[in-house]
């Protein structure tokens, strides 16, 4: 496995591979990795005769600077995940290399995607995630992007964002990893309380609690959202940022609880932001 926090290095290997006629595949990821990330990797790894991943915490997508400060780093540890993935070339680049001259001021968006959820909870998020990801996806011209589903609407407006732009370049989504007991892996449980761990599993509850109502035949959002608020209520560590049940293809509001159907909720727990959803299928 190669690392390099040379952009020109990192693009003329990819083209040599592709000169060849390999498929590449690139994660994208701000490091700290954990067994998600590595879910990740193995997919690009079965999918891709090679795969690259970066690591670069994007100043440009924390509305709040603090969270930005406070962001764990392990470079040693996420570089051992990346080779036992199996992963072939590391993207590490300074924050100058990414903005020389600092974070431009231009603004990125997918409007019918960005109305509600984290797009509106944290202003300014999205954009800066495009932001970071349009100029990756000129350093790594690959053939697939992988991006969890965990972070179902920046999947969803990533995806968007890179057909729009015509990047040649599938945009894939994949399957959220969860501990045994149900929590969605994420680099923000390193910051929980073992208390704070254990209300966490409220949210996987409360999203499957909302599934099995609406797969008994419940058509009504509000009842749905009713139920999975109780759970969330039961504790008082947890403050909700959003609860919502949406169209899963659109993020539209519904009034009748048909089709594919997103379930996804966002909490404080101390000073720790979680998100977790899930989407179910009816008829
Ligand atoms: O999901 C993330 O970790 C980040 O938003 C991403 C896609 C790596 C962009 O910085």
């Amino acid at each position: 496995m190669i690392h390099s926090s040379d952009p020109k290095e990192i693009t003329e290997t990819i083209l040599s591979w592709k000169s060849k006629g390999l498929k590449v595949g690139f994660v994208p990821t701000m490091g700290f990795l954990h067994e998600g990330h590595a879910d990740l990797f193995r997919r690009s790894v079965s999918e891709n005769d090679k795969t690259v991943v970066s690591i670069f915490v994007n100043p440009a997508q924390f509305n709040d600077p603090e969270d930005y400060a406070k962001y764990p780093v392990n470079t040693e540890g996420d570089l051992q995940i990346c080779k036992e993935a199996g992963a072939d070339l590391v993207y590490l680049p300074a924050k100058d290399t990414v903005y020389p001259g600092g974070i431009p001021s231009v603004e990125l968006k997918v409007p019918h995607l960005m109305k509600n959820l984290d797009a509106t909870t944290r202003p300014g998020h999205f954009e800066g995630v495009l932001l970071v990801l349009s100029r990756f996806f000129h350093t790594i011209p690959a053939d697939r992007s992988y991006f969890g589903k965990k972070d179902y609407q920046q999947f969803l407006i990533v995806k968007d964002f890179a057909k729009a732009l015509g990047f040649p370049m599938e945009v894939i989504g994949v399957d959220t990893v969860r501990s045994e007991q149900g929590l969605a892996l994420s680099s923000r449980n390193a910051r929980l309380s073992p208390k704070e761990k254990e209300e966490a599993l409220l949210l996987s509850r409360a999203l499957r609690l909302g599934e099995n109502l609406i797969k008994q035949g419940e058509k009504d959002p509000a009842e749905v959202l009713t139920v999975m608020k109780d759970v969330l209520d039961s504790s008082s560590l947890i403050k909700i940022d959003y609860l919502e049940v949406l169209n899963a293809e659109t993020l539209e509001e519904l009034h009748i609880l048909k089709g594919e159907i997103l379930l996804a909720v966002a909490v404080f727990l101390g000073q720790v932001r979680l998100i977790d959803n899930l989407t179910v299928k009816v008829s």
